[in-house]
């Protein structure tokens, strides 16, 4: 029997402060109508001064492991995705392991935007796979708001602060049917590196920068290359998008989620949404709608799910993973 990771446990937090679009809207040139009409987002959390990316991040691994029944102790091995980190190093991960009183095993952040989760979720399943590691948390922990152009209508709007964590732990299994990850399936393409990228960094400008983005060739790539690795996941285990009980995708646009759906042929109903209340979180998108969906109950024991993202690089990924 192969080892497989199984998922133990979720959890996720938000910030306590709302945001909403009126609220935006009287500070830049933008409404309610178009917000909604164009992304489905009504409304972000925002993070409080000096609440930083480790603070979500714990509050969200304090909750998965409550779930899942263990302590700092019984974790060996964080990954955290988050383009936004506390500092340029140490990794955000080594402040989470201190503040869960985790002392051995490794901890580390990985970077792929809005596509960080999937990688996340994928590199603790080969670490938990080639037996490097019992018991995993992965993390997605974003403070977006710090990186926003406030003055940029084209992108204040769209992002939200947030995190996500989820407890894998190596068990044993093989085929579509058993519990566990059943695979993840990672791309990037940095020739698209300009359509969506922060515009400062240690090395080059020695600022934090801002985000960039043409939204509009974005969306193009987005709703392509989340279609092929939906059909590559589905066609890696020889399933079809029916035996998917639930999509948990990246909440960037619910025009692109609905998208992905239409070409999966798959009802509303078994798409996991949260871009209206949290908008875009970047890597803890993914892991806050999953937390939403178990939590009121649809998302339940043996359930198959799809999840999906896509982030600047371009970087893009799934997983599928029976619950
Ligand atoms: O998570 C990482 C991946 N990111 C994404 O997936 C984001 C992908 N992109 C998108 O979701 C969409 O492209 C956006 C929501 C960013 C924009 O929607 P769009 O339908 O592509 O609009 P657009 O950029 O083509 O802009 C249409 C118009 C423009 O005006 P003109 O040139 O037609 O006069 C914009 O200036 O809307 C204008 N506009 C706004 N108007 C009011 C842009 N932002 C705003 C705004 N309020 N906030």
């Amino acid at each position: 029997m192969a080892i497989r990771s199984i998922a133990r446990g979720c959890g996720a937090y938000l910030p306590e402060r709302i945001v909403t679009n009126a609220e935006l809207a009287a500070k830049v040139d933008t409404t309610d109508e178009w917000i909604q009409a164009r992304t489905g987002i009504k409304q972000r959390h925002i993070a409080a001064d000096g609440q930083l990316t480790s603070d979500l991040a714990v509050h969200a691994a304090n909750r998965a492991m409550e779930m899942a029944g263990v302590e700092g102790k019984d974790i060996d091995l964080i990954v955290l995705a988050t383009a936004t980190p506390d500092h340029t190093f140490p990794s955000t991960a080594t402040t989470v392991q201190a503040a869960i009183g985790m002392s051995g095993g490794a901890a580390f952040d990985v970077q792929a935007v809005c596509s960080g989760f999937i990688f996340a979720l994928a590199t603790a399943d080969n670490f938990i796979k080639a037996g490097q590691c019992k018991r995993a948390l992965v993390i997605g922990a974003e403070t977006f708001s710090r990186i926003l152009d406030w003055e940029d209508r084209t992108t204040c709007v769209l992002f939200g602060d947030g995190a996500g964590a989820i407890v894998l732990e190596a068990s044993e299994g093989e085929g579509p049917d058993a519990q566990g990850i059943l695979s993840t399936h990672l791309h990037s393409d940095g020739r698209f590196k300009e359509m969506l990228y922060v515009d400062g960094g240690p090395s080059s400008t020695q600022t934090v920068g801002h985000l960039r983005m043409q939204g509009r060739e974005v969306f193009k790539h987005a709703v392509t290359n989340l279609s092929n690795v939906v059909l590559e996941a589905l066609e890696a285990n020889g399933l079809e998008a029916d035996a998917i009980d639930w999509l948990v995708p990246h909440q960037a646009n619910q025009r692109i989620i609905s998208g992905a759906a239409r070409k999966l042929k798959m009802d509303t109903a078994k798409v996991v949404t949260t871009v209206s209340s949290h908008a875009n979180t970047s890597a803890a998108s993914v892991p806050l709608a999953l937390n939403v969906a178990v939590q009121d109950g649809r998302i339940k024991f043996g359930d198959l799910l799809l999840l999906e993202a896509m982030g600047g690089g371009f970087t893009w990924g799934a997983s599928l993973l029976r619950w």
